[in-house]
């Protein structure tokens, strides 16, 4: 693959939003707050999206749910991730989401986790299209602005309905869909299937965005070249990685890839995200949550174990930052003597 690549993409196009570039971070319940969301847009995001929120909590608009939609400070436009079984209640739910800033209401058809499945929600939903496309319809009815659709393959291998119900998304007025190419039984087990995603850009005309696997910048441009799909989502790998979605939008946009920043520069990062966390949370919610953050921030410094081991034993905020801190005087000074 060379280095520079001529632009290989338009904007995404979902409505009246014209999204450049066409890379959005994928909604990740327990990591993409308000917070992260915010701190990472401006790597180069076209979009972001929330956690999926439980439609039926909706209904009690308790603090933390309400915290989960909130989509203030972040650049538009935003979307807001909804899950749930019940066609009225979803429908609810999407009036209540976009009186609250979401320029986009996106539905989960794609959760494996047993909590939302043993409800029939996420991804258990791809068992029954027919549901598929009720809920679909009665989001599309409640609101008047764009409704988006992320999926999985089907439930099980013997049952892909990706293309089933994208064909019915797009009957319903369903704008983009998105295909994270593994099934439900799979959760996160083997890779995504990218042939898949290229076979249901072309089964529909509703613009597709294909998530699954993509961890490098010249593979993700790749993939979205060969597969032809309209946009790119990408999930775990952007985490501790920011830099990754700005290389993936230099080649988007022809330049070379920039370089990664030096662990030193990693670690200066981390402490502003760290801080953002604790300004916006609090340090009791803080510390706990960003414990996974630094880990992945940390992954690449040679003794990462062993400070990943410390940083978990560590209550207080102004101590973890102590400790990047004087990681990154020592990273520079190696630097320096190398
Ligand atoms: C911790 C975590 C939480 C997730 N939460 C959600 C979610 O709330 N809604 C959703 O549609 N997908 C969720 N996903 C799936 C991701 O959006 C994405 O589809 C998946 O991670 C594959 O993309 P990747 O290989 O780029 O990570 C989650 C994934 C992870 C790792």
């Amino acid at each position: 693959m060379s280095a520079v690549m001529p632009p290989v993409a338009s904007p995404l196009v979902i409505g009246p939003h014209r999204i450049w570039p066409p890379v959005i971070l994928a909604p990740m319940s327990g990591v993409t707050n308000r917070t992260m969301r915010a701190l990472y847009k401006p790597f180069g995001l076209g979009l972001t999206v929330t956690e999926f929120v439980s439609s039926c909590a909706l209904q009690y608009g308790n603090r933390r749910t309400m915290e989960m939609i909130d989509q203030h400070g972040i650049e538009k436009p935003v979307s807001t991730q909804l899950w749930g079984d019940d066609p009225g209640v979803m429908a609810r739910a999407a009036k209540v989401v976009r009186e609250c800033g979401a320029d986009i209401v996106d539905i989960n058809f794609g959760c494996p986790a047993p909590k939302v499945t043993k409800t029939q929600g996420g991804s258990a939903c791809l068992k029954d299209v027919d549901r598929c496309e009720a809920i679909m319809r009665a989001v599309v009815a409640a609101v008047d602005c764009p409704v988006t659709m992320k999926m999985r393959l089907g439930w099980s291998e013997d049952n892909l309905v990706y293309i089933r119900v994208a064909k019915r998304a797009q009957s319903a007025g369903v704008k983009a869909v998105t295909l994270h190419a593994r099934t439900a039984r799979q959760f996160y087990k083997g890779s995504a299937d990218w042939e898949h995603i290229a076979a249901l850009k072309r089964a529909v005309d509703i613009p597709v965005i294909g998530n699954g696997d993509l961890d490098e910048a010249h593979l993700a441009v790749d993939r979205m070249r060969r597969s032809g799909v309209d946009g790119i989502m990408l999930g775990r790998a952007t985490l501790g990685n920011p830099w990754l979605i700005s290389q993936i939008v230099d080649l988007l946009e022809g330049r070379d890839a920039r370089p990664l920043p030096t662990q030193a520069d990693r670690l200066a990062y981390a402490i502003v995200h760290y801080r953002a966390m604790v300004d916006e949370w609090g340090e009791a919610r803080a510390v706990p949550q960003m414990r996974r953050h630094l880990a992945l921030y940390l992954r690449a410094i040679p003794d990462a174990a062993v400070l990943r081991e410390r940083i978990m034993r560590i209550e207080r905020a102004d101590a973890v930052i102590s400790l990047l801190n004087a990681t990154i005087e020592r990273l520079r000074c190696e630097a320096l003597a190398a």
